[in-house]
């Protein structure tokens, strides 16, 4: 895809971000605001829920959102030497509307690009250096896979154009009940078969080789989902995006974002773990009752408990993210839905590679690959290796050739073994893990995903995760959540679940 079509794509959408909001004459609000509302987790879904949240409630509600680790959650840097180093989510792609939204509010500039340069390894030996001549590049990927490659382009381009229809939705205030609908109003029926065939089954189907799919297409999806071709479609639409060019990351780090939108929304941080969540009802001023949840929690200085109006869960509810219990509800709600979460390694490594191990005879001096993506082969124990740069680039910043000591981030699903460390590099003096239970293991057919609506007033955020996880797909469904929550609390159920709303606002522009 090329940048310039991109870009034209954008300040298309930008442009109806400025103007769309004539569309949002809202109705005289006969209802009282609520007073409290909680957020559980306080990472970019959380945060941006809380963003969104004051945005449609006003000034008067109190926000509070409840972190048991740092604000960032899957966001996350470590520092080694003088430098600070993304080892959570790293990349944003430029169409990412709400991510480059955010960063504008909140004054935050894109870290300065240092350009990428990639490599496939098969476990033996580099299969695939790009070169740094783009006409060279595009010869032999053109002998080789012929138009598989340009299909792709155009291909990932089809599915994001639909994708992109729900920024516009957004805008005139609408939201769905769950993920079906949402990825139903964004591409119809072809999003929900997406989620319900394998990658591979649907590049197949699309005309695509399995020799594409195998050296070129696997590779992607292992650097960014840590698993094969059998991801689900639109999880591996999303994965290939994530090749495009013009990916972009945050001036020192993405966690400022989170940071950021909860300072801009003016919530509060309550550092202490949710452990319950329960439904009680009290007598209200006006003779009746009224229902509330109370969240209990553990901080610093022990337990404690709150009632609230509303309240967003912003965390995955599955084993070993988080151990919620909900109590007095009916039906109930679990602590745990089915599906696990897949393990990501993060090591990050201040050292000297051993070019050897990537079966190269090329002088580490010269060489300046980025990005090492591997095939999905049983030789390979490590799903990606990059050269990392700092999250702030500094003046007159060059990434440094293999020769030099420096930082390197390894993805692999189990951590490595000393001897494998060995292997790798011929030495190093820092070593960071980071084990992360990372995104959904994706393996279709398609189960139904958790609602966005868990009770009345209680909404999940990250349901959406099972359609693809990555920052921006936070940020859609923390909007569409704050929506919901809001038409529910005024009972304008006109903006929930509208069919067909690609050909209604078609007439609205
Ligand atoms: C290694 C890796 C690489 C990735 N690469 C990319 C990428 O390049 N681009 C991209 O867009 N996405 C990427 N992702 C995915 C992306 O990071 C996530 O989709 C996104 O950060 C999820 O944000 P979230 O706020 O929904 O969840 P989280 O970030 O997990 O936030 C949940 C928060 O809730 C807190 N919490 C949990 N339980 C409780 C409790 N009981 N009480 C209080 N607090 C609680 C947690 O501590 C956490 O901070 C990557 C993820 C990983 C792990
Ligand atoms: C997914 O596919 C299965 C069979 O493979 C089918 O029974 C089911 O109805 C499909 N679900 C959706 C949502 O398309
Ligand atoms: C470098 O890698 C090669 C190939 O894997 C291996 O045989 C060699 O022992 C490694 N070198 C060091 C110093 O570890």
């Amino acid at each position: 895809m090329s940048l310039r079509t991109l870009s034209l794509r954008a300040l298309l959408l930008l442009g109806l971000w400025h103007t769309g909001r004539r569309g949002l004459a809202s109705a005289p609000e006969l209802q009282e605001q609520p007073k409290k509302i909680a957020v559980v987790g306080a990472g970019i879904g959380g945060t941006a829920a809380a963003f969104y949240l004051r945005q449609k409630f006003g000034a008067g509600v109190k926000i509070d959102v409840f972190e048991s680790n740092i604000a960032g959650g899957r966001l996350a840097t470590v520092k080694i030497g003088d430098y600070e180093y993304e080892t959570g989510g790293s990349v944003i792609h430029p169409l990412n509307l709400h991510m480059k939204h955010f960063i504008e509010r909140l004054g935050i500039p894109p870290r300065m690009d240092v350009g990428t340069k990639m490599a496939i390894f098969d476990g033996k030996e580099l299969v695939f250096e790009e070169s740094n001549w783009f006409i060279i590049n595009f010869l032999r990927l053109l002998w080789r896979y012929g138009f598989n490659f340009l299909r792709m382009q155009m291909w990932v381009e089809s599915v994001l154009d639909k994708f992109m229809r729900i920024y516009q939705y957004q805008q005139f205030g609408y939201s769905f009940s769950s993920v079906e609908r949402l990825l139903h109003a964004m591409g119809g029926d072809s999003f929900l078969t997406l989620m319900n065939q394998t990658l591979e089954e649907t590049m197949i189907g699309e005309g695509f080789s399995q020799l594409f799919i195998n050296d070129i297409v696997a590779p992607i999806t292992r650097v960014n989902y840590g698993q094969s071709v059998r991801i689900n479609g639109f999880v591996g639409a999303v994965s290939l995006a994530g090749a495009d060019s013009g990916l972009w990351a945050v001036d020192g780090g993405n966690k400022r974002v989170c940071t950021g939108l909860l300072y801009h929304s003016k919530s509060e941080l309550i550092n202490a773990k949710v452990t319950s969540i329960s439904l009680k009802v009290r007598p209200s001023k006006r003779g009746n009752t009224a229902s509330f949840y109370e969240i209990n929690y553990v901080g610093e200085s022990g337990a404690a408990h709150s009632l609230y109006d509303i309240v967003v869960i912003a965390t995955p509810l599955h084993q070993g993210k988080s151990d919620i219990t909900f109590s007095g509800f009916n039906p109930p709600i679990p602590s745990h839905y089915p599906g696990r979460y897949h393990q990501t390694v993060a090591t990050l490594v201040h050292g000297m590679l051993n070019m050897s191990y990537l079966g190269t005879t090329e002088p580490a001096s010269e060489f300046t690959v980025s990005d090492i993506l591997t095939t999905d082969s049983k030789g390979c124990v490590i799903n990606s290796l990059s050269s990392l740069d700092p999250v702030h680039i500094p003046d007159g910043y060059k990434r440094p050739p293999a020769s030099q000591t420096k930082v390197w981030k390894v993805f692999s699903s189990n951590s490595l073994t000393q001897e494998q460390l060995q292997n790798m590099f011929l030495s190093y003096d820092t070593l960071f893990e980071t084990p992360w239970l990372a995104y959904p293991a994706y393996r279709p057919p398609h189960r139904k995903t958790p609602p966005f609506i868990l009770h009345n007033r209680l909404y999940y955020l990250n349901t959406v995760e099972w359609a693809a996880s990555a920052m921006e797909m936070s940020a859609i469904a923390a909007r569409n959540v704050a929506l919901l929550a809001h038409h529910r609390w005024h009972e304008q159920i006109r903006k929930i679940d509208q069919e067909d709303l690609h050909t209604r606002l078609r007439g609205e522009l």
